[in-house]
């Protein structure tokens, strides 16, 4: 038996990823990011006076840095580090960081975060936020969502702290909505995943001949994204190749939405013993402020 063929949702985000992957943080269905950025923007003065003095704020995964200029409007930290593995994106959004806040000292590094990360060795260990908003945490499976909440308390020490975006479980029509939008904007951000694999590995995927898949596991608690092949099908890379019959699914991404007992169970596992959360008022979604 052939096994189940995925491929990881870090190669959404080329150049044309990056950018569609923008376009849906617009759509009226999909509610996280908008959700998100209204609860930074209304609990501005609770999450200042809860975290307090930060010296440097870090973002893996930062993308285009937006969330990050909300955060360091409102905490003021010497330093910004994001993380991303997409260079173009990050050093604009760097860049317009520095332009809106001149005083902040903000760095780039360019980095696959399934490797280890390293920082810039002038960056001091007291002091730090560890910024992952966006429900990033959700692509994980929940082993290794626990396994990175541990490596995210090993990049603070015990005057720092974790800021993590969590999407909550909710109403499936809401859920598949958002990741099967009316403009398709999704759909083509899910077939981008294959013109970015031609690229990468030398195939010749035909992203015309899959389709668009999202659904709700509630057995998972996770919307699962896969691509449908229209056609049976032969893709072929250098050195190999592979059969797909008419039907049969590539995984692409899972998304996890966790109810708030079970992550905070998750943060206090990885050494987070002290947890204050914000969410919205229809409860969609929650910003989480987790301390060693
Ligand atoms: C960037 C992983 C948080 O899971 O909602 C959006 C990615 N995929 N629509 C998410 C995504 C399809 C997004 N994350």
């Amino acid at each position: 038996m052939q096994p189940v063929p995925r491929i990881s949702p870090k190669y959404f985000y080329d150049q044309l990823g990056s950018k569609l992957f923008e376009a849906i943080t617009r759509l009226p269905e999909y509610y996280p990011t908008r959700t998100e950025k209204a609860l930074l923007e209304q609990q501005a003065a609770d999450i200042k006076r809860l975290v307090g003095e930060v010296n440097t704020v870090i973002e893996p995964g930062a993308g285009n840095v937006e969330k990050a200029r909300m955060l360091c409007q409102i905490l003021q930290p010497k330093y910004f580090v994001g993380v991303d593995i997409s260079a173009e994106v990050l050093k604009d959004g760097i860049d317009r960081l520095r332009h809106a806040q001149p005083t902040l000292d903000a760095r780039a590094v360019i980095a696959d975060l399934t490797n280890r990360l390293d920082l810039p060795e002038d960056i001091p260990m007291a002091r730090r936020l560890v910024f992952y908003p966006g429900s990033s945490i959700g692509n994980y499976d929940p082993p290794q969502a626990l396994e990175w909440l541990h490596r995210a308390r090993s990049w603070v020490d015990a005057t720092g702290g974790l800021l993590i975006g969590v999407d909550l479980p909710k109403e499936v029509a809401v859920l598949e909505a958002a990741y099967d939008d009316a403009a398709g904007t999704t759909a083509r951000f899910n077939r981008n995943i294959l013109a970015h694999v031609n690229t990468v590995i030398g195939s010749d995927f035909d992203p015309s001949q899959w389709s668009h898949r999202a659904f709700f596991n509630p057995v998972a608690s996770r919307i699962e994204m896969h691509l449908q092949a229209e056609e049976g099908q032969r893709v072929r890379w250098p050195g190999g190749g592979r059969e797909f019959a008419h039907g049969e699914r590539i995984h692409t991404e899972n998304s996890y939405k966790y109810a708030l007992p079970v992550f905070m169970t998750m943060l206090r596992e990885a050494g987070f013993a002290q947890v204050n959360t914000w969410t919205d008022e229809r409860g969609w979604y929650a910003l989480l402020y987790a301390q060693p």
